[in-house]
Order: structure tokens, then C-alpha cells, then sequence
């Protein structure tokens, strides 16, 4: 894959891909010269059949958009005007929400709370400028466990005036799926094993729709790798053998670039992360990506396959790695407003069970809202459940324009990647010490009993959700919403 410098070559493909509107494609692509400045895009979620285990199949019955898995991917450039037209060919309602964008609250893409659900058959328009350069994602926010679970998901690429530079631009959009034998997506979605626990992590992780073969690389290449994992429920705990990649921004936020602690990259449900490698492993060798996040599970994702041409070139290029910052608001700490959200619930572990017998938390939390399924977990006694819908009061409102400190609170035994749609938040600390490198994220991940403070601007006004981004976890409880106004 080479490097997408303008939007029209994916507008064009996207056309071609459609499962219709041939009238309104031939329509609007006269508008559409790279000078403009609106581009449209047309994104068509409804059934279709995917290959998921490469060509020999068999083929499964999923969900996609424009026929697709993962969806297309929408290439953008920072700050001009896009307007997306999502048509619903699903036999449900559907809406897309654009995760980690900051846009106005009425384009957040919450049936019930920021815009009522999308017909089947029906069409909503989506308009935004996005403000922030990077990696981004695109997916369901109704029936969020089938939908993004059968394969609703694609990538959002918002271009740099000035890129890094790199010889290719590489996106691997990671998904995660529960197959039965026969290659069909096994039933049980929500089931309360699966919602206590650590949600419904499957059996087979797909690369770009399909399970990994090699990647296929060149000695002296230097290559920027955006990963984004679009899974359920499934971690990833991924360590490239022989190769020490460079992070250069986390959820789309340029940070100070740097490498991995221990060379192992946390990648939970929804975040992501742009890296860079300079590829100085030997021509015709073939080096391990690994994911061990689950104990003894530890599998080979795919690898890098280095070709046999001599190297592209001796020592890497000393162009700088650090991608520019993006107009994001700092907080003003010493002035920010203080808020505590406590993580509660879900199946205590064997320890816990030990210590006090806290097996009540398993029995449902107080405070779930009927006709949304049952809450097994909470945010400060609370459970919201279900996805976006009708009547989801404010936790809290958040004074616009004000700093902002949350302090958040894992007291459970699970893992939760917690996400605020809206915003971009600063990480401050980890356990009391200070998270280095000027991370900002959309998501954040918090071990069992973790705890983490994170800041950021009040700037933009609605009604936010707050929630895991395990789907299992968010649709048994783990989600809020903030108000800011
Ligand atoms: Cu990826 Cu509520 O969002
Ligand atoms: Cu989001
Ligand atoms: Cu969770």
C-alpha cells in the first residue's frame, strides 16, 4: 500500500464499492475536485459475506459497510469540512459514531442522546471538521455488541499538513470474532458469563478482514504502522521480534515520541496507536509479531516477511519523528475542577472472594434502568445499560470552559479501556506516578485496580458518553454520560 496524499483516491473507491446510489454517486462526483472543500463520502452498513479465514473460506455472514470488513477507509484532511451520508441497510436501527473525533455533540452519532436512530432504509447526513490530525475509527452506537460484533468497524484517517515521512503509510485494523466450527459468528452475544467477565473475546483475530498471513517488508524501509483494534472485547499485548518500534502518537494524539517500556504494546478495544519502524532486520528473514496479553494464550499474530532486495538504505534517515501537536486545550490543573468516577461491579476475583466475600457485587448492581438488560456494573452506584438511548441523565455537568480532573477508580477485578466521546484528555498519572511522554488519549486503560487521573478542557458542549469500551462491559452497566454546558 502506498501513501494516500489526496482524498479523491479513496472517495473513488468508496464509489466503487458502494452497493448502490449509483444516481447520487454520479451526482455528486462532478463536486468532487481535490480543491473542493467539502468531500462526501457515502457509507452503506448492511449484511454481506466476508472471508474472514483468506481465500479458501469458508465465508461468514457479517455486518459491514459498502460491502466491506473492516469498513472503508475514510481518509480525511485536518481542518476541511467532510459530510458523510450513512444510509441504513441493516433490518435495524444503526448510527455511526467517529471515535476520537471532536465534533459538535449533534454529530456524536448516540441514538437517543445526541440523534435519533437510523432507520432501516433511512439516511442520515454526518458533518464535521475534524480539528485533530490522526488515527480514528468509525463504528456502530446502537446495538453496539452485534454490530460492531459482526464486523461493523473501520478505520478514519485524518491526514497531517506535514506527515512524518515515511516510505509507506501502513494501517492494520486488528477485529476479533467468536466463529463456531463451521465459520458462522456464534450466538450468545451478552450472555452474563461473558458480561461479568472479560467480555466476549473470541476465537479467531482477523488483520484488515482477514486472518494474517506475512507482511511482506524491506530491509531500510522506514514505515509508519497505525494499528487500531476494533474488537469486542479482546486485548492485545503485541512484541515485534527483533524490532523496537517508536509510538508517535496514542488514539490519534501526537505524543513525545518513544519506545515501549518492555517492548510490549498495550492495545485494549478502541485505541490506537501510530508507530514507527525503521525495518533493519536481514533480507530474507521473517520475524514473530506476538500478542501474549491473555496468560498462556500467546499466539503469533503475523510477522514481518523481509524481501531479499539489498537494503532500501544503510542507517535510517534522521528526518524527526515527532508528528505536530494538535490544537488541543491544555488543562489548567491548579484550577480544574475535581471529579471521582469509581469502577464497580463484575465478578470479584478468587482474592477478593477470599478477603470478604463481596458476592453480592455479582448479583446485579442497584440503579440498572429498565428494558436496557441487566447491570452488573456501575460507575459511582450507577448503572446505565444497553446502548445509546432515550432519557440517559447526566452523571455530572461539567462546567464548560472549565478545566476538568477525573480521577478514575478501578475497584473491580477486570481490565476496562475506558472511553469519553467528545474529548481528548491528557493521561497525568498512573497509581500516583506520572505518566511520561505528554500522552493525550480517547481511551484509556486501566488495569484491575488501577487508578488514573486524566484532564482536559470542558470546551465542547452536549451530552457525553463515558463508558468501557468492552461492549459487554458498557451493555451490563459501565457507562455514563457527562454533560457539559
Ligand atoms: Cu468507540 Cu462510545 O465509542
Ligand atoms: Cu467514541
Ligand atoms: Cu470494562
Amino acid at each position: 500500500m502506498t501513501v494516500n496524499s489526496n482524498c479523491s483516491v479513496s472517495r473513488r473507491e468508496l464509489l466503487r464499492a458502494g452497493t448502490g446510489f449509483a444516481v447520487a454517486s454520479v451526482m455528486l462526483w462532478p463536486r468532487r475536485s481535490i480543491a473542493t472543500a467539502a468531500s462526501d463520502y457515502e457509507i452503506t452498513p448492511g449484511p454481506g459475506r466476508a472471508l474472514l479465514k483468506g481465500e479458501q473460506g469458508p465465508s461468514t455472514n457479517v455486518w459491514t459497510y459498502n460491502a466491506r470488513v473492516p469498513g472503508p477507509e475514510v481518509r480525511i484532511r485536518q481542518g476541511q469540512p467532510v459530510r458523510i451520508v450513512v444510509e441504513n441497510r441493516l433490518e435495524e436501527d444503526t448510527t455511526v459514531h467517529w471515535h476520537g473525533i471532536r465534533l459538535p455533540n449533534a454529530m456524536d452519532g448516540v441514538p437517543g442522546l445526541t440523534q435519533p436512530p437510523i432507520k432501516p432504509g433511512a439516511r442520515f447526513v454526518y458533518e464535521f471538521t475534524p480539528p485533530d490530525a490522526g488515527t480514528f475509527w468509525y463504528h456502530p452506537h446502537a446495538n453496539s455488541l452485534q454490530q460492531l460484533g459482526r464486523g461493523l468497524a473501520g478505520p478514519l484517517i485524518v491526514e497531517e499538513a506535514t506527515p512524518v515521512q515515511v516510505d509507506r503509510d501502513l494501517l492494520w485494523v486488528l477485529a476479533d470474532w467468536r466463529l463456531d466450527s463451521d465459520g458462522n459468528i456464534a450466538p450468545g452475544f451478552g450472555n452474563p458469563m461473558d458480561a461479568a467477565m472479560s467480555g466476549r473475546v473470541g476465537n479467531t483475530v482477523t488483520l484488515n478482514g482477514s486472518v494474517p498471513k506475512d507482511q511482506d517488508v524491506r530491509a531500510g524501509e522506514r514505515v509508519r504502522l497505525r494499528l487500531i483494534n476494533v474488537s469486542l472485547a479482546r486485548i492485545m499485548a503485541l512484541r515485534f521480534e527483533g524490532h523496537v518500534p517508536v509510538i508517535v502518537a496514542v488514539d490519534g494524539q501526537p505524543c513525545d515520541p518513544h519506545e515501549p517500556k518492555d517492548g510490549r504494546l498495550l492495545l485494549a478495544p478502541a485505541m490506537r496507536l501510530d508507530l514507527v519502524f525503521d525495518l533493519q532486520g536481514e533480507p530474507g528473514k521473517r520475524y514473530a509479531v506476538i500478542d501474549d496479553f491473555y496468560d498462556g494464550l500467546a499466539y503469533e499474530l503475523t510477522s514481518f516477511a523481509y524481501g531479499s532486495q539489498a537494503p532500501l538504505r544503510k542507517n535510517p534517515p534522521d528526518a524527526p519523528l515527532l508528528l505536530p501537536r494538535n490544537p488541543l486545550p491544555e488543562p489548567d490543573l491548579p484550577n480544574a475542577e475535581r471529579h471521582e468516577m469509581v469502577l464497580q461491579g463484575g465478578m470479584p476475583s478468587m482474592k477478593d472472594m477470599m478477603a470478604g466475600g463481596k458476592m453480592q457485587e455479582m448479583g446485579g448492581m442497584p440503579g440498572g434502568m429498565a428494558g436496557h438488560g441487566r447491570a452488573i456494573w456501575a460507575i459511582n452506584g450507577t448503572s446505565m445499560t444497553g446502548d445509546g438511548h432515550a432519557e440517559m441523565p447526566p452523571l455530572v455537568t461539567l462546567k464548560q470552559g472549565r478545566s476538568h480532573f477525573i480521577t478514575m477508580r478501578n475497584e473491580t477485578a477486570w481490565w476496562h479501556p475506558m472511553h469519553l466521546h467528545g474529548f481528548s484528555f491528557r493521561v497525568l498519572n498512573r497509581n500516583g506516578a506520572p505518566v511520561p511522554h505528554n500522552q493525550w488519549a480517547d481511551t484509556v486503560l486501566l488495569a484491575p485496580k488501577d487508578t488514573v487521573d486524566i484532564a482536559f478542557v470542558a470546551d465542547n458542549p452536549g451530552d457525553w458518553m463515558l463508558h468501557c469500551h468492552v461492549t459487554d462491559h458498557q451493555t451490563a452497566g459501565l457507562m455514563t454520560v457527562l454533560r457539559v454546558a
